[in-house]
């Protein structure tokens, strides 16, 4: 007879297999990331089970359409390579995609027009140690052309971006603007903006900008969708003129559009056609302090004075960017194909999805000069809300910061740290977020944020001294040393009978005694010992360590199941079980303070009740969440139980059962979508990179 495991190895592979009609390297994705940088700038193509670039729009995270459309002339016959253009009165084919594969930091895809082959790239640059480049709200696209049947062709370029890309409401007039020099840039934006205002999750001020380096053959136009289109479609070239009638996004879709002929193309590849997406807004957020709010800008501002001299500088670092990116892309692969070619792939999708949450922020200082001493990285809670700095998102993401710049994880905390050091938080234990609704960081002074009293204290104490530990830097621990007793003190009163509250899963409901969460808080109190060690206080540093301790031994007799050789959801439930993802901390921080013998029975448990798309995040409900899913695999003591969680979460992400950013939460039984998508939670799929 088979165990449960084998059955369920068995059968998985015959859930994985390939819908398009082209090649999918590493696999296809539930949604492509194109333009992936910051919550605002996040375009994405919905795959489900195969959607071409030639032929779909691609769309913002939220699922609505971005124009962004791209046609290619070979020997004078028209082909569409990127959106859905419906153009009247032209006529044009469509470029037949043959491979499309993805990397960390690259969506790429090669499409044959007649006798050339197109490759259009997608790069969104992941430059997490550098914050003025990891700060630059661009990415790029290009195109290069190649013949395939030995002889020369004559071949032109083309794209467009819609206003769509400068407001979440097309019924709102925008203006816009083409400069022209060494480089061709669109500018456009609302006639009336809306400061630190958003719709429909779009920013709703500061300006979208299209742009590509004017060479000899570069032509611009700006004018309605379809005149436009058919001016390139049937004359291979733009006229250089300028619509100035400013109108609403939808109202005859005014279009910003650049075109190369790129000449004669024969089996060699043409250099690539460089195109820079983005918008850019000033100030970028606003930030609670005593007595009002300070308006913060992107850290990139500390070096350019103008939105030209930062797309000049874009687009001429691309040939440098892209050499970074295939180093930081090969670095990636190698480092998580320590664990297996399935987990490679899962994270190289996370990435930019979870950084693209992120922006980094300085201040001014009273003479208006910078403050590169000042920075604040502020994070989006993507799709499930909009909360700014949402502790119990930042704490799954954490692994990504820690494996790729661990500053950037301390410039995260910094604003939660900071805003509750002036005091105007009244709660004993840490916030939950630093605001409703991003970009407004305006905190909770009434104390009426969504309470998660023990998760949030635990985060922070196992962030904090993570951080230290990676970087060697205390400052953050000697500078908030009172916050992190005061919410250690929250721990040793609430931590081993956790009272009924919400923990990051607030989703699955309000419990009392939940195991998992005791976890957290009891590793939250070692991880505070550990502070105190770090501070010289031994005293302090022995009490909580025996505290503790002895929380452990209790907390064993109270989660353990009496009906079987596992842990509970929640006390005095014996047939209640959940992934005890928490004990993760126990391994990050290198405490060992939870016993073997705890990770030889999950270990054991979960293959027992893993279903077709993994094992449930408890016995309430079949959904699971696949950061967590990812977290329990670094629990795991053998192989086989490792690879059957990150195997279930691959199989989730290469099965086409959705179309949309990757989605943290899903049913285990139908692998269908839950609520979430886009989220940077995902950064928590990097967790066997940091152990
Ligand atoms: C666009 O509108 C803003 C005011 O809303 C104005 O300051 C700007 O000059 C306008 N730009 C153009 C090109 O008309
Ligand atoms: C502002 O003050 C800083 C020192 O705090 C100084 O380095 C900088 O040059 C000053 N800037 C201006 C514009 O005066
Ligand atoms: C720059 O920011 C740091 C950190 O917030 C602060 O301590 C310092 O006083 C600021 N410098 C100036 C000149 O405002
Ligand atoms: C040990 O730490 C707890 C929690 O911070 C505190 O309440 C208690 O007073 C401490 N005990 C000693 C002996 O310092
Ligand atoms: C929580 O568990 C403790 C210890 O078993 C028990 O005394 C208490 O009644 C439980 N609380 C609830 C609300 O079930």
């Amino acid at each position: 007879m088979l165990t449960p495991q084998k059955i369920v190895l068995a059968t998985l592979p015959l859930l994985s297999f390939s819908y398009a009609a082209w090649t999918s390297t590493p696999f296809s994705p539930p949604s492509i990331p194109l333009a992936v940088r910051t919550p605002y700038l996040s375009a994405w193509l919905g795959q489900g089970t195969g959607a071409a670039l030639a032929g779909n729009w691609p769309t913002f995270w939220t699922g609505s359409i971005l124009g962004w459309a791209g046609f290619a002339k070979v020997d004078g016959v028209a082909y569409n390579f990127l959106g859905a253009s419906s153009v009247p009165g032209a006529t044009f084919s469509t470029a037949t995609q043959k491979s499309f594969s993805f990397t960390s930091t690259q969506s790429t895809f090669v499409l044959s027009a007649g006798p050339v082959d197109l490759t259009v790239n997608f790069l969104s640059p992941v430059e997490p140690t550098d914050l003025v480049k990891q700060s630059i709200p661009f990415s790029y696209m290009t195109v290069s052309a190649v013949s395939t049947n030995g002889a020369s062709h004559s071949v032109q370029i083309y794209s467009d971006i819609s206003a769509e890309w400068a407001s979440g409401d097309d019924s709102l007039t925008v203006n816009w603007t083409t400069t022209t020099g060494d480089i061709l840039t669109h500018q456009v934006q609302l006639v009336n903006p809306t400061i630190f205002g958003e719709a429909s999750d779009h920013t709703q001020y500061g300006s979208a900008f299209y742009s590509t380096p004017n060479t000899v053959s570069a032509t611009y136009q700006t004018g309605q969708d379809i005149v436009v289109r058919a001016q390139f479609i049937n004359n291979g070239v733009l006229p250089n003129t300028r619509d100035t009638n400013f109108r609403a996004v939808s109202n005859n879709w005014p279009v910003f559009a650049l075109s190369h002929n790129i000449g004669t193309v024969g089996t060699t590849a043409s250099a690539p056609v460089i195109f820079s997406v983005g918008n850019i807004r000033d100030p970028a957020l606003e930030y609670v302090v005593p007595g009002g709010t300070q308006a913060r800008s992107l850290y990139f501002w500390s070096q350019f004075s103008t939105p030209a001299a930062v797309i000049s500088s874009f687009l001429g670092d691309y040939s440098a960017a892209l050499t970074r990116a295939k180093a930081f892309d090969a670095k990636v692969q190698s480092d998580a194909s320590a664990i297996s070619t399935e987990y490679v792939g899962i994270v190289e999708l996370s990435i930019r999805q979870s950084l693209g949450a992120n922006e980094i922020t300085i201040s001014k200082e009273s003479n208006g000069s910078w403050n590169t001493s000042d920075v604040i990285v502020f994070l989006k809670e993507i799709s499930s809300d909009g909360n700014v700095n949402t502790v119990d998102v930042i704490n799954p993401a954490w692994p990504i910061y820690l494996y790729a710049n661990p500053q950037l994880g301390k410039f995260l905390l910094e604003g939660l740290f900071r805003y509750q050091a002036t005091g105007l938080y009244p709660n004993k234990w840490s916030v939950h977020d630093l605001g409703g609704s991003y970009p407004k960081a305006l905190g909770h002074n009434d104390g009426a944020d969504e309470a998660m009293p023990v998760e949030e204290c635990g985060n922070m104490l196992i962030m904090a001294l993570s951080y230290a530990q990676k970087s060697g830097d205390n400052s953050q621990l000697q500078r908030y040393t009172s916050l992190l007793a005061q919410w250690t003190d929250f721990l040793v009163t609430d931590s081993l009978i956790p009272a009924n509250q919400i923990s990051t899963d607030d989703f699955a409901g309000s419990l009392a005694n939940q195991t998992n969460l005791a976890i957290k808080g009891i590793i939250g109190i070692k991880a505070m010992s550990q502070i105190w060690g770090i501070l010289g206080n031994t005293a302090q540093q022995t009490n909580l360590s025996s505290i503790a301790s002895s929380y452990v031994t209790q907390w064993q007799k109270l989660a353990a199941s009496t009906t079987g050789p596992h842990l509970t959801l929640d006390y005095n439930d014996a047939n209640s079980w959940g992934l005890s993802y928490n004990l993760f901390g126990d391994k990050l921080l290198g405490l060992n303070l939870f016993p073997q013998s705890v990770y030889n029975e999950q270990t054991a448990w979960y293959p027992t009740v893993s279903r077709a798309f993994g094992v449930p995040l408890d016995t309430r409900h079949t959904y699971t969440k696949s950061d967590w899913e990812i977290w329990t695999s670094t629990l795991m003591t053998n192989t086989e139980a490792r690879d059957l969680l990150i195997h279930s979460v691959y199989l989730w992400a290469s099965s086409g059962t959705s179309s949309q950013p990757f989605g943290d939460w899903y049913d285990t039984v139908a692998g269908a979508p839950e609520g979430f998508r886009a989220r940077p939670v995902v950064g928590g799929h990097l967790a066997h990179l940091v152990l």
